[in-house]
């Protein structure tokens, strides 16, 4: 049995070369490349001139089926397959991951990795391959990295089992922390353990939320106790974050409108601004005498900003998002 399982996996390989065959052939011919029964493969079989590879393979496949899985066309396939795939890496392999942003220290890089160190790495092929699955092409801080496995000639890296693959950490996973939410808020709602780490990395007595949504950092600041103005321009969402304050105990100065307008009739307190992600739009909010924070997708370059920052790369805390940047914050 031991000795029959990669003649099997090999044969499903070589089933699956004829099947692409014959797709790639009716694609080109104009034919829907896909076959729907047995008859559509039996006939396209009989029809498409295969490169001489797969049609041996396909004389040997029929030869297999007719006499019962006989042991010379299986031996032969494996040797045909041999010739066509490319071998698999197997063993420990060394993977580069270059491009991360210069200030991304080492031990940031690992935490993101999810390994004891920075790259290069040395893990399984498997690992390897999930490694440069997840991150080659990752964008971090305006920067995208390549990652690359260092593999013999002629091999590839093994596929990524399932288990292995990164799960994408859906916005809003963790569940609401505030108990009056809508669609659009509690996707962009922060969790509280960063909104908490916001307060503390900006530390002021009074600060605006330019961007309030259902509030959560706004009513972070004000539980760290900094008096706060929360601006809103929906005015549904600010009605959900004037309860949520209230069931929190906190007290808040909310103000309906968009912050473009008002903040020019606004205290000259510190700000803090969230801007909707999907159309960050600053222009006229920064001013570089005013103490200011912004929070940004972790893809986001920080260069783009005018003016001189402190760059924080928000790493999240609990089980599922310790090794995530959720977020950039900026700070000034
Ligand atoms: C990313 S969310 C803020 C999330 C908030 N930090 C939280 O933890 O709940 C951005 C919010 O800004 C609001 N918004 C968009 N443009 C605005 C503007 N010009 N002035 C004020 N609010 C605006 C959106 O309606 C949205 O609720």
């Amino acid at each position: 049995m031991a000795e029959a399982e990669p003649r099997d996996f090999k044969v499903k390989k070589a089933w699956q070369e004829v099947i692409r065959g014959l797709r790639r052939h009716r694609r080109a011919t104009g034919e829907t490349p896909r076959l729907r029964s047995w008859a559509d493969v039996e006939r396209s079989l009989d029809t498409v001139p295969l490169t001489d590879d797969v049609t041996a393979l396909k004389q040997l496949l029929r030869a297999m089926l007719k006499d019962g899985g006989g042991e010379p066309a299986a031996v032969q396939i494996d040797g045909l397959l041999d010739r066509m795939l490319p071998a698999i890496a197997e063993g420990p392999v060394v993977v580069d991951i270059d491009g991360f942003p210069a200030d991304f220290e080492p031990a940031m890089q690992a935490r993101l990795l999810r390994q004891g160190t920075a790259p290069p790495l040395e893990v399984d092929a498997k690992a390897a391959a999930a490694l440069v699955r997840e991150f080659d092409g990752f964008l971090l801080g305006g920067s995208r990295l390549q990652a690359r496995a260092r593999v013999r000639d002629g091999e590839i890296l093994p596929a990524v089992p399932r288990s292995m693959r990164a799960q994408p950490l859906r916005r809003g996973r963790q569940g609401a922390w505030l108990p009056y939410t809508d669609a659009v808020g509690k996707r962009s709602l922060t969790p509280l353990a960063l909104a908490r780490r916001h307060a503390a990395r900006f530390e002021v007595e009074e600060v605006i939320d330019g961007f309030c949504g259902l509030g959560g950092n706004a009513i972070a600041f004000a539980e760290a106790g900094a008096r706060v103005i929360a601006v809103e321009q929906d005015p549904d969402r600010l009605a959900l974050a004037r309860r949520n304050a209230d069931a929190r105990g906190v007290s808040i100065d909310f103000r309906p409108g968009s912050i473009h307008e008002l903040l020019p009739t606004l205290p000259a307190w510190p700000l803090f601004l969230d801007p909707p992600w999907d159309a960050i739009e600053l222009g006229g909010l920064l001013d570089p005498d005013r103490p200011t924070m912004l929070k940004l997708p972790r893809e986001f370059d920080p260069a783009s900003v005018e003016g001189d920052w402190n760059v924080h790369y928000e790493f999240g805390e609990d089980d599922d998002d310790f090794a995530i940047v959720r977020m950039l914050t900026l700070i000034h």
